[in-house]
């Protein structure tokens, strides 16, 4: 058994989490509100609020797991993708820790870790809660597919083995976060604008407006039109009248919501039927989204999937997933040495 310290800051969430193998002990996060009012994530003022809240953020999870630091086993960070001023924050924490407690480093990759996050236990084995108040999650038997689908990175992949992924598609331009993100600022939401996308679209016809669906052949995506598609729409709607967006924002956020969905669940279709697959997982902070939680559960009864839809507080960026990625690498004997340095570009390579 270990203890598995996890440390995430590759964008604006510093989170730290405490794990005992795979059971979740703490996860503390401290997200920054600074970058609401700028309309998206300020590189500069994220670092300097990182290596603010890096410290308590860390003490708190060790606190709530009930250990020390001379208890931890090995130090799990997020290496990248991500920004540079962000993950040195982590990154330094993590070898300033190690080279302390002598406790290995080792380096997880972030998108990995959003695929692992269905591998936390929320529950011990002889069934006593943790005191996370997160329910119980169901593991899914190898392999199986994922939409990985975040801020940054949108991607259909067979994961074989906790390590093991193979890439069967992923966009050719924008993430879908990003379409949400850039949709939401369109219509004067704040960033993040996907939760308020998706708040608004629970109350508006999502058929009163369509945009533009691409054709793209196979597995990849394109998110790109339709933000152009939507540009245009209002852009034109609002030149005849001045008050049509502030009129019909809930029945935008529902068109939009619906035709990003409907586009990542037309190839969710695709990769089941080519590959014969039908255990399906969601990962990433677009999987907090209700619309799409709720369509893969009509698809999966419609079409006998078996689909893993990740509790609320792991969709989004969290050191859970990091720790939990680390436990399978510490496994494998994985450690990295103190020359290890970020990398802000790298997409979901597998481990193997
Ligand atoms: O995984 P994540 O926290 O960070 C990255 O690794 O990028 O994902 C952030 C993305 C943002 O684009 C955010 O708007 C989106 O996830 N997001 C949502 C929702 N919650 C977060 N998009 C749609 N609906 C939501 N409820
Ligand atoms: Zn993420």
């Amino acid at each position: 058994m270990a203890y598995i310290l996890g440390i995430e800051s590759s964008c604006d969430d510093t989170s730290a989490a405490v794990l005992h193998d795979t059971l979740l002990l703490s996860n503390v996060m401290a997200s920054q509100d600074v970058h609401k009012k700028y309309g998206g994530v300020v590189p500069e003022l994220a670092s300097r609020a990182h290596q603010q809240n890096i410290v308590p953020v860390v003490s708190q999870a060790l606190e709530i797991a009930g250990i020390g630091v001379g208890d931890i086993d090995a130090i799990a960070f997020t290496r990248g993708p991500g920004l540079l001023g962000s993950l040195l924050v982590g990154t330094s924490f993590a070898k300033g820790l190690s080279l302390a407690t002598k406790a290995p480093l080792i380096e997880v990759n972030h998108l990995t870790g959003h695929v692992l996050s269905h591998f936390i236990d929320t529950v011990s084995a002889n069934g006593a809660e943790t005191g996370t108040g997160i329910v119980r999650v169901r593991k899914p038997e190898f392999p199986f597919l994922c939409l990985l689908v975040s801020g940054g990175h949108t991607q259909i992949l067979k994961v074989n083995a906790p390590l093991w992924f193979e890439i069967l598609g992923q966009t050719i331009d924008d993430a879908v976060g990003e379409a949400f993100d850039k949709g939401a600022k369109l219509l004067g939401l704040e960033y993040p604008g996907g939760p308020h996308i998706d708040r608004l679209a629970r109350e508006g016809d999502p058929q009163r407006f369509a945009f533009a669906r691409p054709h793209i052949n196979g597995l990849d995506f394109s998110f790109s039109g339709v933000k152009t598609s939507f540009l245009y729409f209002l852009r034109d709607r609002q030149a005849e009248d001045p008050h049509f967006i502030a009129d019909n924002k809930a029945h935008l956020a529902a068109g939009l919501q619906e035709t990003l969905i409907d586009i990542l669940m037309e190839k969710v279709i695709r990769a089941v039927k080519s590959t014969g697959i039908n255990r399906v997982a969601l990962a990433g902070g677009v999987s907090a989204n209700s619309g799409l939680r709720n369509r893969m559960v009509m698809e999966a009864k419609k079409r006998h999937w078996d689909i893993f839809i990740p509790p609320l507080s792991f969709t989004t960026d969290n050191a859970a997933m990091i720790a939990v990625t680390g436990y399978y690498k510490w496994l494998e004997g994985r450690t990295a040495g103190l020359d290890i340095v970020p990398v802000t570009r790298s997409s979901l390579m597998s481990e193997r």
